[in-house]
């Protein structure tokens, strides 16, 4: 059967790709297997594990469920992506000050899922971050140093200039 591909111009950590994909690819299989960016993680595949969040125009997206044609024109940021000039971002600094991270496979889909959270909105009680991160799972934590961290990285971003993301 002929593979029909597609080329798509998008923005992938704050540069320009031009890339042709397969109609049928996903975005994570893009980003995994033709832009070798491992560090967003296959899960399940299916969309119900958030192993696999990416940002697209900064907004928390399960990557296995967006075809990669998609992306044509959008914004899109991952794990590679969210370090600031002076090193890790502030969610990084809070899963690492809080030891939110055990064996470290969900830690990517979670800090993706927690910047969205902070794009969103700097003011969100620990309810709203427990809902946010609902479709992120982790087999390690218990998702208490998690919803620590996040709460953890709002507070020090309320003082702090936005971080681009
Ligand atoms: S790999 Fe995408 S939600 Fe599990
Ligand atoms: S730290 Fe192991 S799955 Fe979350």
């Amino acid at each position: 059967m002929k593979c029909i591909k597609q080329e798509i111009s998008f923005t992938l950590n704050g540069g320009a790709v031009c890339v042709d994909v397969p109609v049928t690819t996903d975005t994570l299989t893009m980003l995994r297997d033709r832009l070798k960016l491992t560090g967003t993680k296959y899960g399940c595949g299916e969309g119900e594990c958030g192993a696999c969040t990416i940002l697209v125009d900064g907004v928390a997206v399960n990557a296995c469920l967006m075809f990669a044609v998609d992306c044509h024109g959008r914004e899109l940021t991952t794990i590679e992506g969210v370090q600031t000039e002076d090193g890790l971002s502030t969610m990084q600094r809070a899963f690492v000050s809080c030891g939110a991270t055990q064996c470290g496979f969900c830690t990517p889909g979670l800090i993706m899922q927690g910047t969205s959270l902070l794009n969103r909105s700097p003011d969100i009680s620990v309810e709203q971050i427990k809902r946010g991160i609902e479709g992120n799972l982790c087999r390690c934590t218990g998702y208490h140093k998690v919803i620590d961290a996040i709460a953890t990285a709002l507070d020090s971003n309320r003082s702090a200039p936005k971080e681009h993301s």
